[in-house]
């Protein structure tokens, strides 16, 4: 975020990270003397970089997700991470509800037959409906809550995979993911992503969601097996998908472009002027109150 970087640059005495050639004789130079990294989900501070810094005490990830972070040797080594949750909750669920729409729906597909002057050769073919579809939500953190709050008001029938059962919810929890995709309509994923959760949307989950079922994603595509996605929605055996995120972002799968039972989003769920901004602020009085007393705001967990 340029804003970010601005205000680091002004306020702070920071260094920036190389990403080329030159990052080697950088962390000769400069690693022992860096206690704090501000970094964001898609960058973090991985197996080998976190060991490149000896000094370090504290990551301060823009972002809610941390997964590029290494926790484990973070937590070993006493060293403290930030994120920025609540902030995005509602854009990232509004993203959520636009995919989940789009897709069902089709309204990028319609939008394209549009501009394409197809209009005028033949009417739309019809698409699925929203209202009333059962929707199971894997991941029922604050975004998955936010989803699930917004789909009640498409009367929709919510169920939910979690790491365990949550007493505060009316929704049904089900807990076996592939018993969740049999039983859904559309299964919204919302999880956090790293190894706890890598590929939690197998082949065979995907298979069971269906031919005349649906996948969204805004999670991290590490949740997904994106080969057998990409598969099953070239050959039909899944109805279609909205995908915020995927596995090697900016790549896209090239199978994927042409299909027109799939939404694609460059990984903007939380991208509006407003949520960033707060993203930021929050981003920097993590930061703050980590060089005043050594604590965090929104300590991770
Ligand atoms: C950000 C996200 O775009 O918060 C997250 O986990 O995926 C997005 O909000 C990303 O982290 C910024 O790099």
């Amino acid at each position: 975020m340029p804003d970010l970087q601005d205000a680091l640059a002004a306020d702070y005495n920071v260094l920036v990270l190389p990403t080329g050639t030159d990052r080697p004789a950088f962390l000769a130079r400069w690693a022992g003397q860096v206690t704090v990294v501000v970094t964001s989900g898609t960058q973090g501070v991985g197996e080998e970089l976190m060991r490149q810094l000896p000094a370090l005490e504290a990551v301060v990830n823009f972002g809610v997700g941390y997964d590029t972070t290494d926790i484990r040797q973070a937590t070993a080594r006493g060293i403290v991470i930030s994120n920025t949750p609540d902030v995005l909750t509602n854009c990232v669920a509004d993203t959520a509800i636009a995919l989940l729409l789009d897709v069902l729906r089709q309204i990028s597909a319609a939008d394209r037959y549009v501009r394409s002057g197809r209009w005028m050769q033949a009417r739309y073919p019809l698409a699925t409906s929203v209202s009333g579809k059962k929707v199971g939500i894997v991941g029922l953190g604050r975004i998955g809550r936010a989803i699930a709050t917004r789909l009640e008001g498409f009367g929709c029938e919510i169920s939910y995979h979690n790491r365990r059962s949550l007493a505060d919810v009316p929704y049904r929890y089900i807990p076996s993911v592939l018993q969740l995709a049999q039983e859904s309509d559309v299964v919204v994923v919302a999880a956090a992503g790293g190894a706890d959760t890598q590929h939690l949307i197998s082949a065979d989950v995907i298979n069971a969601i269906g031919p005349r079922g649906y996948l969204v994603n805004v999670a991290r595509g590490s949740v997904v097996d994106q080969d057998a996605l990409v598969r099953a929605l070239v050959d039909g055996s899944l109805g279609g998908a909205g995908l915020d995120v995927f596995d090697n972002e900016p790549q896209v799968p090239d199978a994927l472009l042409g299909l027109d039972n799939v939404v694609l989003l460059p990984h903007l769920a939380s991208g509006t002027v407003e949520t960033r901004r707060a993203m930021v602020e929050l981003t920097l009085a993590n930061l703050d109150q980590f060089l005043a007393d050594g604590s965090l705001l929104t300590p991770v967990a």
